[in-house]
């Protein structure tokens, strides 16, 4: 299949076409591009998951671009959701809602509750708008590695696999959504994100964190947001997190590198604005500054990716306090880590 690139400022009704079609289209979106299709169309969602090698009993999130495409997807929606709704979005919120049972147990994996969010970037709104239908979309990666911020890393994952990749500006957030079920007393919090623990507590009062958010899953445990098990966000090279105190990080990640480099092994650090020029190695890269947490998160993604187009083994990575925004860069950098943390 040949994949074209869109331009999204003028053509999304050619990716509405597609849409509708049955075909999938990745689109920008302000967390990071999703894959695209139909999602009353189980043979278009069913390509999704071949597409992107995913398992199948992950169930995806349905976007819309109006409330009136909510009420037909849930059975109940309850005051919590109502709240969060009204002041979250359209944006980076997915809302767990009990699911009206006509949508596609593919889109579900056959699960009772249904994920809807509302995103804010202008092309996404416009490609459902124009598709008239919602729009089942995951991350536009390949399984198991970091989501794409960007057309071209669409492109390098899956080229060839999908009809169109809209080609629109870098995502303003750079994680995914923040993933809230509202389904439950009190609302719990699957996936942090860029609507932080601290925003979500703030306007409700209380707020609980999916008990699997802070460790790694041992073994027959089981998050609610089944994609939330899986081995995520890593790049080819394998990320090691060293934390602690600078003085000894640098030390420490200085001897590493150096023990590497005896077995032959390229190595990468992902540093700071702040501390980059503290590292030697094969590759050194800030990944924003320490004093906003969400310069960091935009640039995550691109970063991981950059070391392996840059063919490192080994990428070091400074650690994040687990602060706002910061909670979700430490669970997108411990999964990517596999949970291979050193203290120092
Ligand atoms: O920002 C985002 O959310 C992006 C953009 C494209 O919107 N999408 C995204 O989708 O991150 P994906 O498929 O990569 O992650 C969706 C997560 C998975 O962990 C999945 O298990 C969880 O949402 N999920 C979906 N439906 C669910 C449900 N009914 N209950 C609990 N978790 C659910
Ligand atoms: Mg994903």
């Amino acid at each position: 299949m040949k994949t074209i690139l869109i331009d999204g400022l003028t053509n999304i009704q050619k990716a509405a076409d597609i849409i509708q079609q049955g075909g999938l289209v990745a689109s920008p979106t302000e967390t990071v591009y999703g894959l695209c299709a139909n999602a009353l169309n189980p043979t278009a969602v069913s390509n999704i998951f071949k597409a992107k090698g995913r398992p199948n009993d992950n169930p995806l999130i349905i976007h819309i671009a109006d409330l009136d495409m909510l009420n037909d997807l849930v059975l109940e929606i309850s005051d919590t959701a109502k709240t969060l709704i009204e002041h979250f979005w359209p944006g980076p919120l997915t809302l767990i809602f009990k699911a009206n049972p006509s949508i596609p147990a593919e889109v579900t994996a056959g699960l009772s509750t249904v994920a809807i969010r509302f995103p804010s970037h202008p092309m996404m709104r416009e490609l459902i708008t124009k598709s008239k239908v919602p729009i089942a979309a995951p991350s536009a990666n390949t399984s198991g590695k970091p989501s794409p911020t960007n057309a071209r890393r669409v492109m390098d994952d899956l080229d060839g696999k999908i009809e169109a990749v809209i080609d629109g500006s870098t995502s303003e957030f750079g994680l995914e959504s923040t993933i809230v079920d509202t389904t439950t007393e009190i609302p719990i919090i699957l996936r942090p994100g860029a609507v932080t623990f601290e925003m979500l507590e703030d306007l409700l009062g209380e707020v609980h964190l999916d008990s699997t958010l802070s460790h790694s899953l041992k073994e027959g445990e089981k998050p609610k947001a089944p994609g939330m098990k899986y081995t995520h966000y890593s790049p080819n090279a394998e990320v090691i997190i060293v934390d602690g105190n600078l003085d000894n990080i640098v030390s420490s990640i200085s001897f590493f590198v150096e023990e590497k480099h005896k077995l032959g092994k390229k190595v990468g650090i992902l540093a700071t604005d702040e501390t980059m020029h503290l590292f030697k190695a094969d590759f050194v890269l800030s990944c924003g500054t320490e004093k906003d947490l969400l310069t960091v998160a935009f640039h995550l993604f691109e970063v991981l990716r950059k070391f392996d187009d840059a063919g490192m083994d080994i990428v070091y990575s400074l650690a994040f306090p687990k602060i706002g925004i910061g909670s979700a860069v430490m669970n997108r950098l411990e999964k990517s880590a596999s949970h291979r943390i050193i203290n120092v």
